[in-house]
């Protein structure tokens, strides 16, 4: 985190009035290397997928969130100090002492836990009171005096998918599997982020929601991730390690669908630089499991610095959703398909941008025998290339525009360096994980040949001016 606030990657937001629990602002680093995540998630799902994208608006009404259930089941369970007030996820607090995972534990479970081992305040020791069910959505008000509406900011970008599905469904031409992407901001109340940016009040998610056949759950194009290893944990805490066709063919994923988008979202998670070693495919516990959900798996990261973090659940969420907003709206969600009405179910696949974003920092930093840097892969990182003259002066500041300028043309984001010695400027373009540096040289006016180096090797390499563009790819 220090090294990310240094470096423009990610800090505090407002910092200067002290700050506010569970809210980053992303440095003009760290907005390139989010973005260039949501861009390797939209080109997953909508060149390979063939989903549509759709973007809504935060506030939505009361009526949505009463449909969907969040109004009354979108809680966390909530203990509070009795001395100093200090709140806590009670779940979380068990969790710590127990040291595996208490999300599926109800109310008086969590209290009987919290007696049983004597669990106290971790900030004044005192008495802790008793767990409570604590609503996240952050609700306001849109219009003036006696005309205002109650609205809520969302807590995910879902529902307000789900809203429109009559019209993606005649915009895709009245066709199943339909897929829809929403990336966007959503918003929890949280009880007590503590964990930096795993836990934050206002995040990114990017939610995909594919409508289905409920008889069709499968997927054509399965032979593409069935090979993948990996490590699962069943909901009954069975541990595997073998491929995602195994956990298919043995029925430990039950439904196909689910087992594609885990073994695509490993795939992608791998893409975006983080250490595939450290994931793992999780179920949910039948009483950890969101109202919605018939099965959610989750992939999840074992990160050396704040332990498991999910990043992504795919869900079997039913027809459920689609079916509580007819039933409140009034407007039929049926669809006929070959003869046949009925509601489609849909196959959610959700993921947090904020959360991969800490674990590529994470799993791309390095720091080998004094030199520190990032290691992400080209279409993660924040420039392409860093662009030097060896010295100021001599013709070659202007040589090196002339090339900054060619790969501007090519719309390559790259930057202009030339203050301090060409060492430093090596270790600067290095700290932001910048993966080649070209370097104009005396050679260069002569023959149009630079010297190319590759961050993570720092091998060199003659190359002529025309065939950087090439060389740069990934
Ligand atoms: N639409 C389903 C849904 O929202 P979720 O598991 O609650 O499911 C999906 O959230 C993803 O959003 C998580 O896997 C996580 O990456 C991210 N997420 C959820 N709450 C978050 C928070 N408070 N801060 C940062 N990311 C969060």
């Amino acid at each position: 985190m220090e090294i990310s606030k240094r470096r423009g990657i990610i800090y505090p937001s407002f910092e200067i009035y002290g700050g506010l629990s569970g809210f980053y602002d992303y440095g003009p680093i760290g907005s390139r290397i989010k973005q260039n995540i949501e861009n390797l998630i939209r080109e997953f799902y909508l060149i390979d997928e063939g989903c549509m994208e759709v973007e809504c608006p935060v506030l939505s009404p009361e009526d949505v969130w009463i449909a969907s259930g969040h109004v009354e089941n979108f809680t966390d369970k909530l203990t509070e100090c009795t001395k100093c007030g200090e709140p806590y996820r009670a779940d979380h607090l068990v969790e710590e002492r127990l040291q595996r995972s208490c999300d599926h534990m109800g109310i008086s479970e969590l209290n009987d836990k919290i007696n049983e081992l004597g669990i106290k305040c971790p900030k004044c020791g005192g008495k802790l009171d008793g767990v409570y069910d604590y609503n996240l959505m952050f609700k306001t008000y849109v219009g003036p005096g006696k005309y205002k509406t109650s609205v809520y900011l969302r807590p995910e970008t879902a529902q307000t998918t789900y809203l429109s599905f009559k019209r993606l469904w005649e915009i895709g031409r009245k066709k199943l599997p339909l897929g829809a992407l929403q990336i966007g901001r959503s918003f929890r109340n949280e009880i007590s982020p503590r964990q930096g940016m795993v836990r934050l009040r206002e995040f990114n998610q990017a939610e995909i929601q594919f409508f289905v056949d409920p008889d069709k759950k499968e997927s054509p194009r399965f032979d593409e991730v069935k090979g993948i290893k990996t490590k699962i944990i069943d909901k009954n805490d069975k541990t595997f390690e073998m491929t995602v066709g195994e956990a298919v063919e043995n029925n430990i994923i039950g439904i196909q669908m689910i087992a594609y988008l885990l073994g695509k979202s490993l795939l992608l998670f791998k893409r975006m630089g983080i250490n595939s070693d450290l994931l793992k495919l999780r179920q949910h516990k039948d009483n950890e499991r969101a109202f919605y959900s018939v099965d959610t798996w989750d992939v999840e990261y074992d990160s050396p610095s704040l332990g498991r973090i999910e990043l992504v659940g795919v869900s079997d969420r039913t027809d459920y959703d689609l079916r509580q907003h007819m039933n409140l709206s009034g407007e039929n969600m049926h669809v006929e398909v070959n003869g046949r009405k009925f509601i489609p179910h849909v196959i959610e696949v959700a993921y947090g941008i904020d959360r991969p974003f800490y674990c590529v920092i994470e799993s791309c930093f390095r720091g080998d025998n004094g030199r520190v840097y990032f290691s992400f892969p080209p279409n993660i990182a924040p420039y392409r290339v860093a662009v030097f003259p060896l010295v100021s002066k001599d013709n070659l500041p202007m040589k090196s525009i002339e090339i900054f300028n060619m790969l501007r043309k090519r719309r390559i984001l790259s930057i202009y360096d030339e203050s301090g010695s060409i060492g430093r400027r090596y270790a600067r373009a290095d700290e932001i994980g910048i993966p080649f540096c070209i370097t104009v040289d005396y050679d260069t006016l002569k023959d149009d040949t630079v010297t190319i180096r590759y961050r993570d090797t720092k091998e060199q390499k003659r190359i002529q001016i025309k065939d950087i563009p090439s060389n740069i790819q990934y």
